[in-house]
Parts: C-alpha cells; structure tokens; sequence
C-alpha cells in the first residue's frame, strides 16, 4: 500500500504532463484524413501519423473543426534522405473568397543539403508575404514542435520555443488581418515546380515513397461551428488571449532577433526588388 501510493501519484503526474504537452490524444479526436487515404498510416494507436508520398499521391489531413482564435501546434518529423522538390506544409486557412491562411512549409532538399522553413501570412486573399529561414537543427533526425499562436494582436510562428516570424495586428493603418474561421491542415505533396531552387531541382521518385511523421493532435484553439460565433473567441478568459500574448517578451525578443540574423535567408520586408516601397505591417517586426 505504502508503495501504491506514490505509484500512482507518479502516473497521475506522468500523465498530466503528457496531457499538457498534447503528446498523448489520438488523431483521430480531433483531425480526419483529407485526401489520400491510401498514403495515410496511423501509429501507435492514432497517437503518431505517418503521411507518405509516392508517384501516384500524396496525402493530407485536416482538422475536424475551424478555430477563431488559439495556439496551434504539431510535432513533425520530415522525410530524410534526398527530399528535393517534397514539401510538407502545416497550415491554418480560412474557406471561400478571400481567404486567411497561415503557413508552414518544409521545402525539401537534395540528401545533406538543408531544408528551408517557409512561412507565408495571407489576410483578405492577399499573401505574397514570404520569409525563408533555414533551421538550426536536422528536422529529419526528430520530432519538433512548430506551432502559430494567433489572437487579436498578434500571429506568431515558433519553431519549438523560438519566435520566427511575428505578425501583429496592424489594422489601424488599414493592413488586413486574419479574422475568419481557421482550419488546421496538414500535408506531403510534390512541389518540385517551385520548392527547391526555385524549380530547378526535381523530385528524385527513386527515393520515393517520402515519409512524414506527426504528433501531438491536442489543439488548444477557440472552435467555431458557425462563422458568426467568433466573436467569443476574443474572451480574456481563454488563455492565448491573455495580455501576457499580445507581444513576444523579452527572452523571446532577443531569441527572435538571433534567429533572423543567423538563419533567415529571404524575406520579403527586404526585397527592394519586388517592394519598392517596404510594405505598411513591415514597419514594427513585434
Ligand atoms: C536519383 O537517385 C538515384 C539513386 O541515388 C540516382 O542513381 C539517379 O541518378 C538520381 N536521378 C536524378 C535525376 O538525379
């Protein structure tokens, strides 16, 4: 008895931890397979998903519901090897005219050379908002959690605990900022027209079928069911609300900062070339 108890204290512990991090529900509470079902494999009894892709089909999964505010997360695992022209996106995306969308998207690489991260912020059907950065870590070797907050004053991308891009609410200079109802997808596809070296470097198919793995389907979002309930979605009483996120704090500041200086290969506040004039939201970067 005497050992029962802190026994059982220690699950109860191990399993609140892993309830936090989100590591520990089935896919299959929260997302459905999209398209591709035949290149979709659960693992682990749905706690771990494997898309692959081949020359027939990729394949893609989406959340069940849409989210009008919340902290997005997957933990993901790119295909190894040579990957050049496969690109694995995480992104959330409004339906319909218009649209609202924000990305991840994992631009494969010939085998050793890095794989570039991606992120493009779309808000009223306008996009064309690319950064690039390469990662400081292989993203082939392990799981790692990349995540998009997103309330009313800012949208930021992290891979793991570190900021990458910031997006904040710029409205009052008239800048579009992504209101409607988002859902979470997922998916492997050929991207080889455009994803590495700008097109030039083709899907090698006899290193197919390429494999990506994820975790982690808890989402700590605001659901919606209907477009015109978002507005609940504002309360201070959900925590990604909290004044505490309206702006990156200082240890995340200076992590940002690091990060854009030593791995950030494009973006497009900078292309003087294609923004003549600095685009409005690139005034302030948090
Ligand atoms: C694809 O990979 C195979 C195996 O490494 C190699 O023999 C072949 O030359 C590659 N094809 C192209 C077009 O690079």
């Amino acid at each position: 008895m005497g050992l029962l108890v802190p026994g059982f204290s220690v699950l109860l512990l191990l399993s609140w931890v892993l309830a936090s991090e989100g590591g520990d529900i089935s896919f299959y509470r929260n997302y459905k397979v999209a398209w591709g079902a035949n290149n979709v494999l659960s693992l682990d009894q749905g706690r771990e998903i494997q898309l692959s892709m081949d020359a027939s089909s990729g394949a893609g999964f989406a959340s069940k519901l849409s989210y009008g505010s919340g902290s997005f997360s997957l933990r993901i695992k790119l295909p190894d090897r040579d990957s050049a022209g496969v690109v694995t996106a995480f992104y959330l995306t409004s339906q319909g005219n218009n649209h609202d969308e924000l990305d991840f998207e994992f631009l494969g690489n010939r085998e050793g050379r890095p794989y570039t991260l991606q992120t493009n912020v779309f808000a009223n059907g306008e996009g064309n908002r690319e950064q690039r950065t390469l990662l400081w870590f292989d993203p082939t070797a392990d799981f790692h959690t990349y995540r998009i907050l997103w309330n009313r004053h800012q949208i930021v991308f992290y891979v793991d605990r570190t900021p990458i891009r910031v997006f904040k609410n710029k409205q009052s200079i008239g800048v579009a900022y992504p209101s409607r109802p988002l859902q979470i997808e997922a998916s492997l596809w050929d991207g080889d027209s455009w994803a590495t070296d700008g097109g030039q470097t083709k899907t090698n198919w006899s290193y197919a079928p390429f494999k990506a793995y994820f975790k982690g389907f808890h989402i700590s979002g605001c659901g919606v069911q209907n477009p015109a309930d978002i507005k609940r979605c504002d309360a201070s009483s959900l925590w990604w609300n909290k004044e505490k996120y309206w702006n990156l704090d200082s240890s995340e500041r200076s992590a940002y900062e690091t990060v854009r200086k030593k791995y950030m290969n494009y973006d497009y506040c900078a292309d003087r070339h294609r923004y003549p004039t600095t685009p409005p939201e690139c005034s302030q970067q948090y």
